[in-house]
């Protein structure tokens, strides 16, 4: 967490390097997912209906950056990337044996990490 009575905590004495990079975005996925955890807390722990939209607006924007992410994550690491899909076509493996249909997503066609590679 910064500290915001240093006004030089913001000051970086050099630019990340790829894997610095590489590393600082999977601290900021991991920070989406720590805010969205928490707004849906709040939305959960209130009944005043106002409260509940406007953090479950908040939550679902946190959403959007962690795909904003793991897309900018997925360029920088080809690599990872390979077994983002393969986690996913596992998956897709065990819903298959259990018959069960995977639902893209509703408003795009199926995307997955494997078809972006290269993009
Ligand atoms: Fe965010």
């Amino acid at each position: 967490m910064a500290s915001f009575a240093n006004p030089f905590a913001g000051n970086v004495p050099r630019k990340l390097t790829r894997e610095e990079l590489i590393q600082a975005i999977r601290l900021d996925i991991a920070g989406e997912l720590e805010a969205i955890f928490v707004y849906d807390a709040h939305v959960q722990a209130t009944d005043d209906p106002l409260v509940k939209k406007v953090l479950s607006d908040i939550r679902d924007e946190e959403k959007a950056h962690v795909g904003e992410l793991m897309t900018l994550l997925r360029h920088l690491d080809p690599e990872e990337a390979k077994h983002f899909a393969e986690g996913e076509d596992e998956v897709r493996e065990m819903l298959e044996e259990l018959n069960i249909v995977a639902k893209p997503p509703s408003d795009k066609p199926e995307s997955t990490v494997g078809s972006l590679i290269g993009k």
